[in-house]
């Protein structure tokens, strides 16, 4: 059985550091019958009785002081002591800890006392700036736009009351199981929940449902031995677990380094702002999924639009990896890659509303005809236009054929007012129509398709996309006949949204 210590929190020689081990009893006073004399004017006499029954348990007792104990900050006749809590007689102020600490090897006490459990049910104590942070908080997230700004927004607003050294949201990943961190403060300051001071203290929040703070790294073993703790110097950590309706979800996780500890009603401040976060993100997830997987059915139909006619089998898969082709070389569009990546998949969309004798014609198409086939690109973007995570993607669908030299459709834009992701995507669109067959001409040798595209710069084409294209010439030859560009095409199709 482990004795336990009191110790002064913060480092003060004329206080007396008191030792209890099991069965024993101490009073604490200023006056000299007192067992543990405190002298500090903020004492009664006689103030307070500390006793260890036999199964370990250690108590406090007020023995009628005038200025009476705060057990972590509130007010106690008498409390129950575990290791981490903060006992404040007066003025002065006690922590508990193990008293032959770190040589513990009592591990089922650590794990009971040390990891202390703070209770949901409690009434958290926030403070006005504290419940601000929270009003403002779920304000955002009634209105928020996209799930990573969401988590990072959690963060600085936990971070304003809470004042970690780190901290980071992990979320579940519903696939493999596995945390995820998803944001993090300071940026960068740990990508994997394997660098994280205590995956064990994160594991446990989540497997208890319910909070934990670990006032003091020191007093744990297990903790100890974790080199991640010993290298960044952690002191003190809270985890709460963000709970969905079918189970947790994530973790709240925020740490102290160096001497600092958090103060108990900060892990009831942050288990406040866990629940309101928690609904949140699990909206926030669904409705990524739901946008994921409507994506996923767009992207289906486009191909399958593409399947309908035999002749353009695969374009849009093959226009979506030129255009990463030169979006990615280009160096302007590092923001916009799946934008461009939806825009070009989803480009021909709108021919599901071109009839099939227009669509499959094999001869030359009349005028009617003609106009029956721009019509694909309205009709595409008048489709895509309610989606809201499409909004970015609709110019370059709407936009893809008009030319440079204001000859195109369906709007005769011309030079700079044809949206750049549209003058990318039209060199991508008319480099696989030149090297695909078509009812009226075979598929045209990737050297003369370039020669085209050149001819067309300053005509069809924007200069700077045909320039951007002569540095890449070898990679669109490449990238449909060598056998072995299977994989790059798989990385530049690869979806990063
Ligand atoms: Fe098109």
């Amino acid at each position: 059985m482990p004795s336990l210590r009191l110790a002064p929190a913060a480092p003060a020689p004329n206080l007396p550091v008191i030792d209890l081990e099991a069965g024993e009893s101490k009073t604490v006073g200023r006056g000299r019958q007192a067992d543990v004399v405190v002298d500090d004017p903020g004492l009664s006499r006689l103030h307070a009785r500390l006793s260890i029954d036999d199964t370990g348990q250690l108590a406090i007792d007020d023995l009628g002081s005038t200025n009476g104990i705060f057990v972590n900050g509130t007010e106690q006749l008498s409390a129950y002591l575990v290791p981490g809590d903060t006992v404040r007689f007066g003025r002065v102020e006690y922590v508990v800890s193990f008293a032959d600490a770190p040589g513990v090897s009592d591990a089922p006490v650590v794990s009971q006392t040390i990891l202390r459990r703070v209770s949901m049910s409690q009434a958290p104590k926030v403070d006005r700036l504290a419940l601000e942070a929270l009003l403002a908080t779920s304000r955002e997230m009634m209105a928020f736009q996209d799930l990573p700004a969401l988590l990072d927004r959690v963060l600085d607003r936990l971070a304003t009351i809470v004042k970690p050294d780190r901290a980071a949201i992990l979320l579940v990943d519903s696939e493999t199981g596995a945390m995820i961190p998803r944001a993090v403060r300071p940026a960068g300051a740990y990508s994997s929940v394997s660098e994280f001071a205590s995956s064990t203290v994160v594991r446990e929040a989540l497997n208890a449902r319910d909070t934990f703070i670990v006032h003091d790294i020191r007093m744990d073993p297990r903790l100890q031995q974790a080199a991640s703790v010993m290298l960044a110097g952690v002191r003190s950590v809270i985890c709460v677990p963000l709970l969905g309706r079918s189970g947790p979800i994530g973790a709240l996780y925020a740490d102290k380094l160096g001497v600092e500890q958090f103060a108990p009603e900060l892990a009831e401040y942050a288990s406040a702002f866990a629940g309101h976060a928690a609904a949140a993100l699990e909206t926030a997830q669904l409705y990524d999924d739901r946008e994921r997987h409507f994506r996923a059915t767009l992207e289906a139909f486009a191909k399958a639009i593409d399947a309908r006619d035999r002749y353009t089998a695969g374009h849009s898969e093959r226009v979506t990896a030129y255009s990463m082709l030169l979006a990615r070389h280009s160096g302007q569009y590092a923001d916009a890659f799946e934008t461009i990546r939806r825009a070009a998949m989803l480009h021909d969309i709108g021919k599901v509303g071109v009839p099939d004798r227009v669509l499959l014609k094999e001869g030359s198409l009349d005028p009617h005809e003609r106009a029956l086939m721009q019509a694909h690109v309205t009709i595409g973007h008048g489709m895509l236009e309610p989606l809201p995570f499409l909004g970015a993607s609709l110019p370059a669908v709407r936009g893809h054929h008009e030319r440079w030299d204001g000859m195109g459709y369906p709007d005769r834009l011309a030079g700079v007012d044809i949206h750049p992701h549209a003058r990318l995507m039209s060199v991508a669109d008319s480099y696989d129509a030149m090297t695909s067959g078509r009812p009226y001409r075979g598929a045209l040798p990737a050297k003369e398709a370039a020669r085209r595209l050149r001819i067309d710069r300053g005509k069809q084409f924007d200069p700077e996309m045909v320039d951007l294209f002569d540095a890449l010439e070898q990679e669109f030859a490449a990238l449909y006949q060598e056998p072995d560009a299977a994989a790059m095409r798989a990385e530049l199709l690869r979806s990063v949204g």
